[in-house]
């Protein structure tokens, strides 16, 4: 079976745990078995989310994840592959994890990596983050499979407050 054939039965199932998850906590949390399961070059797959606390600067914070432990359970936006997601509101695709300066190591595996936002209404409220142990394993293909996820998590998340 191609990748993209693979991909638009992986969208079906991923369409179909959306639509029986019983919250958006589960979804996440099947999301992440079902990628790792399936897209074998996903060695890493995981969620953070956006944490606003009056006063304190936005932080990515470690949600669901299927792979090994990351040092890096919360990130402040102006670090790493996944604060430049955050700060920009676009997909990041990094084929050579070494050669990228922003890149926060999680594994010495891992030589790529992509990084999707998810936006609730317009607001972003986290993203969609998977490491690779193959160099430029993420192709245009899978951006878009990502992009479906996170779009998604998006749907189902509660919207965030005015302010936020
Ligand atoms: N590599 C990420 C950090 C998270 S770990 O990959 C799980 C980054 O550079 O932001």
């Amino acid at each position: 079976m191609s990748t993209a054939s693979k991909a638009k039965d992986l969208r079906t199932e991923l369409a179909e745990l959306a639509a029986q998850a019983r919250s958006a906590h589960e979804l996440m949390s099947e999301m992440v078995k079902l990628l790792q399961e399936r897209m074998l070059k996903y060695n890493w797959v995981g969620f953070y989310m956006l944490e606003n606390s009056p006063g304190q600067p936005p932080m990515l914070v470690l949600g669901a994840f299927q792979g090994a432990m990351t040092p890096h359970t919360r990130i402040p936006l102006h670090q790493g592959i996944c604060g430049a997601a955050a700060s920009t509101g676009k997909t990041v695709v990094v084929d050579d994890v070494s050669k990228d300066p922003r890149y926060l190591a999680c594994s010495l595996d891992t030589k790529s990596e992509i990084v999707v936002p998810i936006f609730v209404r317009g607001k972003l409220a986290g993203e969609l983050d998977i490491d690779s142990h193959f160099p430029a394993a993420f192709k245009e293909e899978d951006r878009e499979l990502v992009e479906y996820c996170a779009n998604l998590v998006g749907q189902r998340l509660p919207a965030i407050p005015d302010g936020k």
